[in-house]
């Protein structure tokens, strides 16, 4: 497939939440949907949908609007939800260990396949979980050599993320989902970071309240 031009970050952004709705309204039986209704639920403009989608091709139909099982389908191969891109996880602790039942626990496609999670604690090396193997982290340069994973995910502190980032750059990889506090963009331009900040959203709802409800 060619590499798609030009497509804005904020069309590719509103992509999994396409992949949402239609996800729901096929799931509960609706096959056909105008592209008001569809406009009305996700809280955009129709205008707005048509031009998003266009930028992949359209799907709609005058006059009938959109094949929601079919739309459904389109989305979820743009996106590329059931490649299951190999991945790995560095930090099998509370938090690794959640993204991980998310990823590969549900039985959902979510895009990517875990391989492995690598860590520095001995007590959690050589344990299995959910299905998924914990190692060494000192390993993970002859694993990647080996097994050539598209993606990793970072759930470690800051501390030690520099070698880490190093390490995985040099063995080819170029897509993270970091969690962990490091700047990976910075050092390393050309790769692609999806950085994941749950308390910037916690600390944006706590803001209203003090906003809200400490009026004099
Ligand atoms: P945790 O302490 O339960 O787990 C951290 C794990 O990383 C431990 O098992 C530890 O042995 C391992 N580790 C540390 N350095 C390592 C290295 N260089 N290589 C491989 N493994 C290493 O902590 P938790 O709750 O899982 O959080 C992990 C990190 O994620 C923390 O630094 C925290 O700040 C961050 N975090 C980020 C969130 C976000 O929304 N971005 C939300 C929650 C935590």
């Amino acid at each position: 497939m060619a590499k798609r031009e030009n497509i804005s970050m904020s069309v590719i952004r509103r992509l999994p939440r396409y992949y949402r709705f239609l996800n729901e309204l096929s799931s509960s039986g609706v096959t056909r949907i105008s592209s008001g209704e569809l406009a009305k639920r996700m809280g955009l403009t129709a205008s707005q949908i048509r031009q998003d989608l266009n930028c992949f091709g359209g799907f709609g139909q005058q006059g009938y609007g959109y094949d929601v099982p079919k739309l459904f389908g389109e989305i979820s191969t743009i996106l590329g939800v059931n490649e299951g891109y190999p991945a790995v996880m560095i930090g099998a602790g509370n938090l690794g260990r959640a993204v991980s039942i998310y990823i590969s626990g549900s039985g959902k496609p979510r895009g990517f396949r875990l391989l492995a999670m690598f860590d520095i604690n001995p007590k959690l090396i050589g344990t299995c979980y959910n299905g998924v193997p914990v190692l060494d982290a000192g390993d993970i340069e002859e694993f990647c050599k080996e097994n050539s994973p598209k993606a990793v995910f970072l759930c470690i502190p800051s501390e030690g993320t520099k070698h880490i980032i190093e390490t995985l750059y040099n063995c080819g990889v170029r897509y993270f989902w970091n969690f962990s506090h490091y700047d990976i963009a910075m050092n390393y331009p050309d790769a692609i970071v999806e950085n994941v900040h749950l308390s910037d959203s916690l600390m944006t709802l706590c803001y209203h309240i003090t906003d809200n409800e400490n009026v004099q």
